[in-house]
């Protein structure tokens, strides 16, 4: 051996020592990740509620008796230690967090875990059980999840966006495109998660103020849109859709701490459909109010004749001049009921009888607080009407407004 091998020699076996002692390991390997200000690993599926951070301490020994002692580390077979089973997960397509931070830090968990585990000093070390992990209880984990989310996303926001894809799908909107660039098509087709950090990429969704968002801001003409007027402030879309953003920015910014904090379910369903209906001979007075129409289906079990939940609902300003309403049909059931299913498979209106019933916000209450729902009060006409509910603007079903009830 040359003096340049030795001297090399020494180099290796010191290095490796070195890279062996758990403590030299924890500080030079995971205290970074603790101290980083950038968002682990985890974040790609977790929006909030839980982060690698929240399974480390500054103290090694700390760190390693207690995510031993929570079943964490496994101290046989470190390898296969619960905690490197969560840093392993991916997506399917990542694409918020680089594959490198992944993977450094599962290399440094690795040799930590690794290290710790074969040194008896942290092995058998005995301490205090102190707790590690998330902060918040299972529940708001679980509502933070970006499966979750996406889902509540879809429910709220994508299965209204028929609405809007006319002009922002890329699909359709070529002419539109021509006019005002790229950015119009927010639309990701069949692609929802796509949308979403299309929304949150464009700056759409503002989570410091929810409602100054402009994806609620430009259909309520509260600022200039291309496209017009399309949704009215509290009515049905502008109601979920502020749900969702108030919802995802509470989450994003750790707002939930317990879960009585979590948002309630909805506790009706829906899905916007092609099924259009039109009501003639509207009073002109209710000019550019919003009005609501609810559809009851024929059912012989219930005391009036009529199904108990509505079947479908659709709101919409009043066009006073035209004497006119008109907007597509939601249909709609109760969550967890079996024609809640059926819709999700095949959103659609069985032919048949109906009770329709028509409320009118005459007052502008759901305007100043889109939390209000329309009542009794509101109601101003309610008949009935035998429909096959065909889909599509040109078949749409056309009803004359009955006389207004005094
Ligand atoms: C690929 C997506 C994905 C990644 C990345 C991910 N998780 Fe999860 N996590 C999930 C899913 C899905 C569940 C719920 C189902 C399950 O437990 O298998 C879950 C559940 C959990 C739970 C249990 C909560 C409960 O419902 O009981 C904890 C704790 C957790 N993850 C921590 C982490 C940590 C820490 C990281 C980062 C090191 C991480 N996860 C990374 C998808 C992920
Ligand atoms: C008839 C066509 C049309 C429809 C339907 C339409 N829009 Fe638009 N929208 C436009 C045009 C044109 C623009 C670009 C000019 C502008 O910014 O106002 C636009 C811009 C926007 C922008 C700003 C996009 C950006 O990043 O600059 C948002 C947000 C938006 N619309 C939301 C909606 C929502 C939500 C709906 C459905 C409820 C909807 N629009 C329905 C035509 C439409």
């Amino acid at each position: 051996m040359n003096i340049s091998q030795a001297l090399s020699f020494v180099l290796i076996l010191t290095a490796s020592s070195f890279a062996d002692d758990p403590r030299t390991v924890f500080e030079r390997r995971i205290l970074p990740i603790l101290n980083s200000p950038k968002p682990s690993s985890c974040a790609e599926c977790h929006l909030s509620g839980v982060d690698l951070k929240d399974y480390l301490r500054p103290d090694p020994t700390e760190t390693f008796v207690a995510l031993r002692d929570a079943g964490l580390i496994d101290v046989k077979k470190p390898k296969e230690s619960k905690l490197l089973t969560f840093i392993r997960r991916k997506p399917e397509k990542t694409s918020l967090i680089p594959a490198s931070v992944r993977e450094e830090e599962l290399a440094a968990f690795s040799a930590w875990i690794e290290a710790a585990a074969a040194d008896p000093k942290f092995r058998d070390a005995k301490q205090k059980v102190t707790t590690t992990g998330p902060k918040v209880p299972v529940e708001v984990v679980r509502h933070g999840r970006s499966d979750q989310v996406l889902a509540s996303f879809v429910e709220h926001i994508w299965s209204e966006s028929l609405r809007c894809a006319a002009c922002h799908s890329p699909r359709l909107n070529k002419e539109q495109v021509k006019k005002h660039g790229e950015r119009i098509s927010w639309i990701v087709p069949e692609d929802p998660a796509a949308t979403l950090q299309k929304l949150l990429d464009q700056g759409l969704i503002d989570l410091e103020k929810p409602t100054q968002s402009p994806i609620l801001l430009k259909p309520t003409l509260q600022v200039e849109h291309g496209g017009g007027q399309k949704m009215l402030i509290g009515d049905r879309s502008y109601k979920q859709f502020l749900a969702f953003i108030e919802d995802y920015a509470a989450s994003a910014q750790g707002q939930y701490r317990a879960a009585r904090d979590l948002p309630a379910p909805l506790a009706e369903v829906g899905r916007a459909t092609d099924i259009w209906f039109k009501l003639t001979d509207v009073p002109e007075s209710f000019d550019k109010l919003l009005l609501q129409v609810d559809v009851y289906r024929t059912d012989a079990s219930q005391p009036g004749g009529w199904s108990r939940d509505r079947w479908a609902t659709g709101d919409r300003a009043v066009f006073g001049k035209g004497k006119l309403w008109q907007q597509h049909l939601t249909v709609t059931a109760p969550r967890n009921s079996q024609r809640a299913k059926d819709l999700a498979a095949k959103p659609m209106l069985p032919p048949g009888k109906y009770r329709v019933v028509v409320s009118v916000d005459r007052t502008g209450r759901l305007a100043k607080n889109p939390q209000e729902t329309v009542n009794e009060q509101d109601h101003v006409a309610t008949f009935e009407i035998e429909s096959q509910w065909p889909t599509g603007y040109g078949a749409m079903t056309a009803a004359k407004m009955p006389a207004l009830r005094q």
